[in-house]
C-alpha cells in the first residue's frame, strides 16, 4: 500500500513550532519512534543545515528511517538511511511505503566504517543518535572526511543544560511507573558548550554553532505523555521525570558546522598499517 504521509495532519503530536512535522501521520510517528519525536528534532536541524533539492545527505543513526523519508520529501535531497540496529529490510517497506523509493538508500553499517568515498556527501545529519558514537576526540575529524569542503554536518542531541557533577536527585527517583529516568548511558548527554568545545578543536570543520531547542524539555514530556496515552511507548514512560525537571538539567542540544579544507584520515581504515609499510 502506497502511502503518502505528508497529506495527513497530526492533531495528536500537533505542534505549532514543527509546521512541517505536522503535515505527517501521527500513528506512523508512533509506530515508529525509537525516542523523542525525531521529525522534530529533525526539523530543527535543518534550520541550520541549508539543504537543497538533489543533495547527497547521510542521515546517521537514523532508526526506522523516518527523518530520511522526510528529508527526502520536504527538501527532495537523496538521502543514505543508514542506522546499526534496524535492519535495511524493514526501512526499504517503510521508504517504499512513503513512495520516495528514488530518493533513500537503506544501508546498515556501524558509525566508524562507513563506506563511502571521500567529498561523497554535500551533508552529513543526525537526530537522537551523535552520542553514541561521537562524543570521542577522533569522531568528527573521521566523519567529515565523507564531506565535500563546504559542505554541512549537523546533529541533534538530548543534553544537558548545565554542568553537572552529581545526577540530580529528581532524576534519579523512580516515577510512578517504576522507571527511574537516569541510566549510566545519559552521561553522554552533554552540554551545547561541551560540544561546542569538541567540534571546535576540529580543523576539517569550521564555523561550528551550537544551540539549545526552546522548550526542548517540554516537547520531549509532550512526546513522552502521547505516547504513554496511546500504549505506543516502547518503554515505560520519561515523562514525569521530565517534568519535574522543568528544564533545569535535560533538553536538547544541536551542534553544525562546515567543512574545511584541511585533509583528513580514516583512522578506523583497519588498512591504515599497510598503508604506513607496517609489517601487519
Ligand atoms: C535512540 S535511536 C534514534 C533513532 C532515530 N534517529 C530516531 O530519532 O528515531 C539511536 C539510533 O542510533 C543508532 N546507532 C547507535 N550506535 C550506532 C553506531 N555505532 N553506528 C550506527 N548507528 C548507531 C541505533 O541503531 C539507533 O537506531
Amino acid at each position: 500500500m502506497q502511502r503518502r504521509h505528508t497529506i495527513t495532519t497530526a492533531p495528536l503530536l500537533y505542534n505549532p513550532e514543527f509546521p512541517r512535522s505536522n503535515r505527517y501521520d501521527a500513528d506512523w510517528v508512533l509506530e515508529n519512534q525509537m525516542g523523542p519525536n525525531a521529525l522534530w528534532l529533525m526539523e530543527w536541524l535543518t534550520d541550520a543545515v541549508e539543504l537543497k533539492a538533489g543533495m547527497r545527505v547521510l542521515d546517521l543513526g537514523c532508526g526506522r528511517a523516518m527523518t530520511s523519508i522526510f528529508l527526502a520529501r520536504e527538501f527532495g535531497v537523496q538521502v543514505w538511511a543508514n542506522d546499526l540496529w534496524i535492519t535495511p529490510d524493514h526501512n526499504w517497506r517503510r521508504v517504499k511505503e512513503a513512495g520516495v523509493q528514488d530518493a533513500v538508500f537503506p544501508l546498515r553499517v556501524e558509525a566508524h566504517a562507513l563506506p563511502f568515498a571521500k567529498g561523497f556527501f554535500d551533508a552529513v545529519v543526525s537526530v537522537d543518535a551523535y552520542h553514541y558514537f561521537g562524543t570521542d576526540e577522533l569522531y568528527l575529524g573521521y566523519l567529515s572526511g565523507f564531506v565535500r569542503p563546504g559542505g554541512r554536518l549537523g546533529m541533534v542531541v538530548p543534553g544537558l543544560m548545565r554542568e553537572i557533577e552529581e545526577v540530580p536527585d529528581h532524576l534519579l527517583t523512580p516515577q510512578a511507573n517504576g522507571k527511574v529516568f537516569w541510566e549510566d548511558e545519559c552521561w553522554s548527554f552533554k552540554t551545547a558548550e561541551w560540544w561546542g568545545n569538541l567540534w571546535g578543536r576540529c580543523g576539517r570543520v569550521k564555523n561550528v554553532q551550537t544551540a539549545i531547542l526552546s522548550d526542548g524539555w517540554r516537547h520531549w514530556c509532550d512526546f513522552e505523555r502521547v505516547l504513554e496515552e496511546t500504549g505506543r511507548n516502547l518503554f515505560p514512560s520519561d515523562w514525569q521525570a521530565l517534568e519535574s525537571d522543568g528544564g533545569r538539567t535535560i533538553g536538547f542540544v544541536r551542534a553544525v558546522a562546515e567543512r574545511s579544507d584541511a585533509e583528513s584520515t580514516n583512522l578506523y581504515d583497519p588498512g591504515i598499517g599497510l598503508q604506513a609499510g607496517a609489517d601487519t
